[in-house]
């Protein structure tokens, strides 16, 4: 029997998805995938765009001009992810390459998780777990315990007030806590409301917040938003507590100040250069590091597999991605 080409357009798998999507797709697509899960070069990135009408990608993907430059009958690039500081969206566009990400399906996942960085910043948990593991517990004592701050009534600063932000207010709420914020723009009053927040000046959430919480997108002009002059302003028992993006925080400073007592915790999901973590960082006792785990749960991970795929297939048959970065 003769054996045709495929007429199924070709797709870029650019990391290890669940299993069940990947067949999904190979029904509609042939698909390149690289299950291996190892991080494409900039050249093999490239030379897969090169050869596919779509891909799916993660952060760990730079896509810009260089990227596309070969890349004649490519037609979106569906990020695994809500943050796409990963995309240079005007070359995407001078490109006629379409962008989109997966907001919304991992919001409450993610203010999840900044809250749990947050509790066991402040309260000492991973601290304390080693200091059980490593014998140091010989008794309960009223002062020599690893001595916390209260979440409950205290003020919590998010600066960066989108979903996840307004999640985290929520949550915060729910403690009791006080809620300021600091935002490109104001949020409207009844978003506000539903948050129970106060807008403020970066400068004054600095100054007078308990805990400090990111959740700003990372772009060139935010690039060490928090630096030595910013960590100066805070409370010397103010946390702070990053699940936006490295290189939002100079992550020297930090350390700096974490090993000086010029804050009292932080809790880091991200880092710059990561998964590089600044071994200044790494030092400090005072700090619990995860590993961008944010978003990361079963059901949220297969939501936003689906979603950048419903991206993919929404842009492949013609049609507006349901979330489309450049409109
Ligand atoms: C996101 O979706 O932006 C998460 O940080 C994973 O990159």
């Amino acid at each position: 029997n003769p054996t045709f080409p495929s007429t199924k357009p070709k797709i870029l798998v650019a990391r290890a998805i669940f299993p069940e999507a990947l067949a999904k797709l190979e029904e509609s697509f042939e698909v390149c995938s690289n299950q291996s899960d190892k991080i494409l070069t900039p050249e093999e990135l490239q030379k897969a765009l090169s050869e596919v009408e779509g891909a799916l990608v993660a952060g760990s993907e730079r896509i810009d001009a260089s990227a596309l430059s070969q890349a004649t009958n490519l037609k979106v690039i569906a990020n695994i992810s809500v943050g796409y500081n990963n995309f240079d969206v005007p070359a995407m566009t001078a490109a006629g390459v379409m962008a989109t990400n997966t907001p919304d399906v991992l919001t409450d996942t993610t203010a999840d998780f900044g809250f749990a960085l947050l509790m066991a910043t402040a309260r000492r948990i991973t601290e304390s777990e080693h200091w059980v593991r490593g014998g140091k517990w010989d008794q309960w004592s009223i002062v020599n315990n690893p001595l916390g701050m209260d979440l409950h009534h205290s003020t919590v600063g998010i600066i960066g007030m989108g979903r996840i932000g307004q999640g985290i207010a929520k949550r915060g709420l729910g403690f009791g806590m006080k809620v300021i914020y600091h935002n490109r723009s104001h949020l409207s009053d009844a978003d506000e409301q539903a948050c129970g927040a106060t807008y403020v000046s970066k400068e004054e959430l600095l100054r007078t917040a308990d805990h400090v919480v990111l959740v700003l997108p990372y772009t060139t002009q935010n690039h060490h938003t928090i630096g030595a002059p910013e960590i100066a302003l805070m409370k010397p028992t103010a946390t702070l507590i990053n699940i936006a993006r490295g290189g939002i925080v100079d992550d020297g400073a930090l350390a700096q100040a974490l090993q000086e007592g010029k804050i009292f915790a932080a809790g880091l999901d991200v880092f710059e250069g990561e998964p590089q973590v600044h071994p200044e960082l790494l030092k400090c006792r005072n700090i619990v590091l995860a590993p961008h785990i944010a978003s990361a749960t079963e059901k949220t991970r297969r939501a936003m597999v689906d979603l950048a795929i419903e991206n993919l297939c929404a842009a492949l048959a013609g049609k507006r991605p349901p979330s489309l970065i450049n409109a």
